[in-house]
C-alpha cells in the first residue's frame, strides 16, 4: 500500500486544526437532529476495537447429556452472502467456547428489547455456574437443522450455523460457520409473507451501552433511487 508523507498528503491530518465545510444542503452530509455536528478535528488512540454499533446476540448452544447454554457476543458477524456465512469470536476461557468447538454448532439469537436484561446477564454468568435458560425463563427449543444447539424460543429469528472453521486470533478464537436455515418467528411476518423486521424491537450495543433502533432513515439504495420504489431490499 503506497504510504502517504504528512508533506504530500492531499489530506488534512486527522489530528490538525481545520474546519469542515457546511455540511448540509450540497454534501452528503444532512443534519440529523439529537446528534451533535462533528468538529473535523480527531483525538488518535492507540489501536482498539470501535466498530460500532454492533448487534449483541445471545449465541445457544449445547452438547449431549449437558444442560444448553447462551453466551452473548458482540463480536459477532456476517462474513458472506452465498453461501450465508456468519462468524463469532469466543474467548477460550468461555465455557461456552469448547462446546461449541466439539459439536461444530450454534445459533445466533436476535435480541429483542424484551429480551436485553436477558442479553446482558448472560454476558456475565457462565454456564459454569448456572443454568442460564432456566434462570432467564428462557425455553430452549429443537433447532431445524443442527443436533445438539438449540434455538432460544423468544428470540424472534434465531440462525441455525455449523462451525467451518476456526482461527485463533489471540485473546478470541473466531469461529466461521455456514448458515444452515434461519428460524423467524410468525408474529413478525405481514400479510403478504413478508418479514417486517422492524417489527421485532431489535436492539444494538455501542461502546459498552444497549440502544433501541431508533426511527427508519431509507431503504438499500434509496440514495440514488429516482423514484420511490416498494417493497424491494437487498443487501451485501
Ligand atoms: C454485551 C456483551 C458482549 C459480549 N461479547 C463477547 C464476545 O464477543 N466474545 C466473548 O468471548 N465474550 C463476550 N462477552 C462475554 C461473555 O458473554 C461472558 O463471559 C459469558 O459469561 C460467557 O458465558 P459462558 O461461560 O457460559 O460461555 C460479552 C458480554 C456482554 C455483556
Amino acid at each position: 500500500m503506497e504510504k502517504r508523507s504528512g508533506k504530500h498528503s492531499a489530506y488534512k491530518k486527522a489530528s490538525g486544526p481545520g474546519k469542515l465545510p457546511e455540511a448540509a444542503g450540497n454534501s452528503g452530509t444532512a443534519k440529523v437532529s439529537g446528534a451533535k455536528e462533528p468538529s473535523g478535528r480527531k483525538q488518535v488512540w492507540r489501536a482498539g476495537n470501535m466498530l460500532y454499533p454492533v448487534p449483541a446476540v445471545m449465541v445457544s448452544c449445547g452438547r449431549e447429556g449437558e444442560k444448553p447454554n447462551i453466551i452473548t457476543v458482540a463480536w459477532a458477524g456476517t462474513v458472506c452472502s452465498d453461501p450465508a456465512m456468519v462468524s463469532v469470536s469466543v474467548r477460550k476461557s468461555r465455557y461456552s467456547h469448547d462446546i461449541i468447538k466439539e459439536t461444530g454448532e450454534f445459533v445466533i439469537n436476535l435480541v429483542s428489547e424484551n429480551l436485553v436484561r436477558a442479553c446482558d446477564w448472560c454476558g456475565v454468568k457462565s454456564g459454569r455456574d448456572v443454568d442460564k435458560f432456566r434462570e432467564m425463563k428462557l425455553t430452549p427449543g429443537k433447532a431445524e437443522k443442527l443436533e445438539s444447539a438449540p434455538i432460544i424460543r423468544e428470540s424472534p429469528v434465531s440462525i441455525e450455523c455449523k462451525v467451518k472453521q476456526v482461527f485463533e486470533l489471540g485473546s478470541h478464537d473466531m469461529f466461521l460457520a455456514e448458515v444452515v436455515c434461519v428460524d423467524a418467528d410468525e408474529a413478525f411476518f405481514d400479510e403478504k409473507g413478508k418479514l417486517c423486521l422492524d417489527r421485532a424491537g431489535l436492539i444494538t450495543y455501542s461502546h459498552g451501552e444497549y440502544f433501541s433502533l431508533g426511527k427508519k432513515l431509507g431503504t438499500f439504495g434509496y440514495s440514488v433511487r429516482k423514484t420511490p420504489r416498494r417493497g424491494k431490499n437487498k443487501e451485501g
